[in-house]
């Protein structure tokens, strides 16, 4: 589905997220692992007030180790609580309950304090489309859902999955609006699939990717289109793969469309390794 965001729509997404802050106790802030900062909605620390967060970089199995590492220590020098996690395989979700119940703890420790009888933390996922909000809801709830309409001050229309006993998710997700004004950041969501290829100039994306690539993972490159040497500018780096996998059309010139969709299913599928778009660095400076 391709998803324009008009402002409108964003005053809905935004007005249907504010509603189900007030049933739940923390906010899941799905991101994707490879681009962190440009998979993030640029106005979630206006929408999200007074709710504790959990930023949960998924599809970590497809960024670069090393990076995700840097994100999440950058992320903890803010306060801010971060885990890698690939919805896909599960890696990673034990720890989301063991995290939540430490940034929650006191507020359930004044519940019980009271006297208010432990209950389970309740929680909604949010983020932009494609980042894995119904993977990641579909992994946990291993057909748990539960209809509750009884509960106080929760609406008949709201379902919560049921995580084992200590956590709760509504079954909707928050579907956030990407940044897409700032070119770079459009970049970034194409390359890693997030905008639909039907929207974008493909040719471009894969000289964005090609560059990116050239610049900081020159190994992985040659290694995957047994390049010696790179050529010297991109459009012969273009070429070159383009030659190297018989993306031709008749009269021996290169058929641009195709090697450019080449390059980027084969980096989307991960035929590069697992790679990272965005250094923490980039975001500070900005
Ligand atoms: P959304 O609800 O936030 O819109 O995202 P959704 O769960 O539909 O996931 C989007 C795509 O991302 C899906 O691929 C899904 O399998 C994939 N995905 C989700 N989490 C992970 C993860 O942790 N690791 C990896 N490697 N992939 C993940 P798809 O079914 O192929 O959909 P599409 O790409 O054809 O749209």
């Amino acid at each position: 589905m391709t998803i324009q965001w008009f402002p409108g729509h964003m005053a809905k997404a935004r007005r249907q997220v504010t509603e189900k802050l007030k049933f739940i106790d923390i906010v899941f802030e799905l991101v994707d692992a490879r681009i962190p900062a440009a998979s993030r909605n640029p106005m979630i620390d206006e929408i999200i007030t007074n709710k504790p967060r959990l930023v949960l970089l998924n599809k970590a199995d497809m960024a670069d180790p090393r990076m995700t590492k840097e994100w999440i220590s950058f992320y903890k020098k803010q306060g801010i609580h971060a885990l890698a996690i690939d919805s896909q395989t599960g890696s990673g979700l034990k720890q989301i309950i063991t995290s939540s119940k430490e940034i929650l703890k006191e507020k359930f420790d004044k519940m019980a304090a009271k006297g208010i009888k432990p209950r389970a933390i309740r929680a909604l996922i949010v983020g932009i489309p494609n980042v894995g909000k119904s993977t990641l809801i579909n992994r946990l709830a291993k057909k748990n859902i539960a209809k509750t309409g009884d509960r106080p001050g929760v609406t008949k229309a709201q379902q919560w999955i049921k995580v084992g006993k200590e956590l709760e998710l509504l079954d909707t997700p928050g579907i956030l609006w990407p940044k897409f004004e700032d070119q770079q950041v459009g970049q970034k969501l194409a390359v890693t699939g997030a905008i639909k290829d039907t929207i974008i100039n493909l040719q471009d994306i894969a000289v964005y990717a090609l560059t990116f690539l050239k610049e900081k993972y020159p190994n992985r490159l040659k290694e995957r289109y047994n390049l010696d040497e790179y050529p010297e500018d991109i459009v012969s780096l273009f070429d070159e793969i383009g030659k190297r996998r018989g993306c031709m059309v008749s009269g021996g010139y290169i058929d641009y469309d195709k090697t450019a969709e080449l390059i980027l299913r084969e980096l989307r599928s991960e035929k590069l390794g697992p790679i990272s778009f965005e250094e923490p660095k980039e975001e500070v400076e900005d």
